[in-house]
């Protein structure tokens, strides 16, 4: 198996938008099999929580499906049983950086770096900007490249 997880603050905008669309596309892939998908925050406010809104209207409205999504902690131990452990923000990043310290087995990355030559680095918070289409459209092709760069990597 191969485990990704995506990381943001609060785990109820970005990172669940992202793993709902990560999901699908490794089913539409048929890589459902062989890819497990979760996700978290590094915040503790939302624990227990389903997504915000908003991440569940534009999940709807582009027929991905929402449910089972709810909120969790990162861990240390995320660090070492997830393969990929995948930012929205840099401060993300630095977090589990952080929480990793010298031990963690997984890549840690932001997923926009994930697209060539693109001029953002941070998925904006739309749990602060209100505007969760960008988020979707952003999310959706960062997923796209991080999606090849796992199968190029791990021969899959
Ligand atoms: P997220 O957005 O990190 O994309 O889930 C946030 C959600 C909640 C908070 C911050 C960001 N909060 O401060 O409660």
């Amino acid at each position: 198996m191969v485990k990704i997880l995506f990381v943001c603050l609060g785990n109820i905008c970005r990172s669940p938008m992202a793993e709902a669309i990560f999901r699908k596309k490794v089913k539409d892939q048929g890589l459902d099999k062989i890819v497990t998908i979760d996700s978290a925050g590094t915040g503790r406010w939302h624990i227990g929580n389903p997504p915000h809104e908003g991440t569940i209207e534009i999940l709807k409205q582009n027929q991905i499906d929402a449910s089972g999504l709810k909120a969790r902690q990162v861990s240390e131990d995320d660090l070492q049983s997830f393969d990929y452990v995948i930012g929205m923000d840099t401060e993300n990043v630095g977090n589990l950086r952080a929480l990793a310290g010298h031990h963690g087995k997984a890549e840690v990355a932001r997923l926009l770096d994930f697209i060539p030559n693109y001029q953002l680095a941070d998925v904006p918070d739309p749990y602060f900007t209100g505007n969760f289409e960008e988020v979707f459209d952003l999310i959706s092709d960062g997923c796209d490249h991080l999606l090849s760069y796992i199968r190029e990597k791990e021969q899959i």
